[in-house]
């Protein structure tokens, strides 16, 4: 931490760029924490808020509900085949409780109360709370709180660029899968299996092999386990497809969503649910069937209504479509970014790259420095006009989505120049 003794301060976005106080533009390679979609100032989002702002800023959900929020429900639903409700909260860890929670007591609903372990996989990502923290694990930020965590199952995921010594890709992965059956065939107490849609993102960028999230799903239907996906910084085009679960050919009893719903610009999550899973929170009020869960700011409407927008826009440009085409940008500059000496692995899917950086290609060592490498590579992408975050040894590649061709390929050369130039500070 003592490394940063000041930060510089953002004053303005238009469009890809961020504008420091002191009038410096930077390409903003993060996405702003990977929810921008449409740039920066973009005037249609908000004139969305603006217009919402002036009719009511903020209604509760407790006893009461708002336009915006019901037609985003329609909205969300229409795009999340299978999912028949909405719950809302306003931040990705907080969807991450609430599907923790609705998975849970879906089994107290319907009286089956073998049912209370979670299963997950190793180095997952669900946020920064206590729940999300338990299901998720990336060691590096959690082991301080490891024993006030609650306990999970947790199983390995393929890592192609890694697989171990005697294994072929598909050795490494059926294993991986026979773990998981192992264990589902030999207790009947596993309520749900929780993991990221896609694509591991805090915990490495891991793409899951073809075919890996749709046997898991299959697992959990054939052994009464419902499966729950984060689809919060996956879904809504970050790989690719609009609902990643559905590319993944899963099928989900839980989604969460956050991150990009608003285009970026407010702070707002969902958590749908399928009718099954719906169905068993309903009952008299003596019952005490329906989930406690509630935020001050569940459902705002202001949010909400930029959500609508945001989806809407998707439509209108057809964003899924130009992330597809966009995308394809990235594996121009593949073989460029793999001759650096430092760079072992790159991974890529829809508009989301990690660039692994390691010390000795062969031996696929992770760089570790002494200073830090997130630091190193945000001082040198400010040199090139980035704003780059590294993960570990991870350089993150995350632009809204959006962006243009040209804007891509400027980011992807001054990225390679910024490696390059890190490269002298880290070894
Ligand atoms: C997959 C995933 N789930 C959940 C979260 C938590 O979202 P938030 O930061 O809005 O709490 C994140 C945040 O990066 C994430 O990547």
């Amino acid at each position: 931490m003592d490394e940063w003794s000041s930060f510089d301060t953002i004053s303005k976005g238009k469009g890809i760029w961020l504008i420091d106080s002191k009038g410096n533009k930077i390409i903003d390679a993060v996405g702003s924490m990977w929810c921008n979609v449409w740039g920066h100032s973009n005037s249609q989002l908000v004139k969305a808020i603006t217009k919402q702002t002036k009719q009511i800023q903020h209604s509760s959900l407790f006893n009461l509900t708002n336009e915006p929020v019901e037609k985003l429900a329609k909205n969300l639903i229409k795009i999340s085949p299978g999912m028949n409700k909405v719950f809302y909260s306003d931040n990705g860890s907080s969807a991450m409780e609430i599907a923790i929670k609705m998975a849970l007591q879906y089994w107290k609903n319907i009286d089956q109360t073998n049912k209370t372990q979670i299963a997950t996989v190793e180095n997952g990502y669900h946020g920064d709370t206590f729940g999300a923290m338990s299901v998720g694990y990336v060691p590096e930020f959690f082991g301080k709180f490891k024993k006030q965590l609650f306990s999970t199952i947790q199983f390995p995921v393929p890592n192609k660029y890694r697989i171990p010594k005697g294994f072929t890709f598909l050795d490494y992965q059926n294993d991986c899968l026979e773990k998981i059956e192992r264990r589902f065939s030999k207790k009947d107490d596993i309520a749900a299996f929780i993991m990221e849609s896609g694509v591991q993102m805090a915990g490495g960028v891991i793409i899951y092999p073809k075919d890996f999230q749709r046997k898991i799903s299959k697992l959990c239907k054939k052994y009464d386990i419902l499966f729950v996906l984060d689809e919060i910084a996956t879904g809504f085009g970050r790989l690719g497809s609009m609902a990643q679960y559905q590319e993944q050919k899963s099928v989900p009893d839980i989604v969460a969503y956050g991150k990009m719903l608003t285009g970026g610009y407010l702070t707002m999550a969902a958590t749908l649910a399928n009718k099954k899973v719906f169905d068993s929170f309903s009952g008299e009020f003596n019952d005490c069937k329906h989930l406690f869960h509630g935020h001050t700011y569940t459902g705002n409407p202001i949010a909400a209504a930029v959500a609508n927008e945001n989806i809407q826009m998707y439509k209108k440009y057809n964003l899924i479509k130009k992330i597809q085409k966009t995308s394809k940008i990235f594996s121009k500059y593949y073989e460029e970014i793999l001759d650096i000496d430092i760079v072992g692995d790159i991974r890529h899917k829809g508009m989301l790259m990690g660039i692994e950086l390691v010390s000795n290609k062969k031996k696929k060592k992770p760089i570790k420095t002494k200073k830090s490498i997130n630091k190193i590579f945000f001082e040198e992408g400010k040199k090139q006009g980035i704003y780059l975050r590294t993960l570990g040894n991870i350089v993150m590649l995350v632009p809204p989505l959006s962006i243009q061709e040209n804007e891509l390929e400027m980011l992807l050369s001054r990225t390679i120049k910024t490696i390059q130039a890190a490269k002298s500070k880290i070894i």
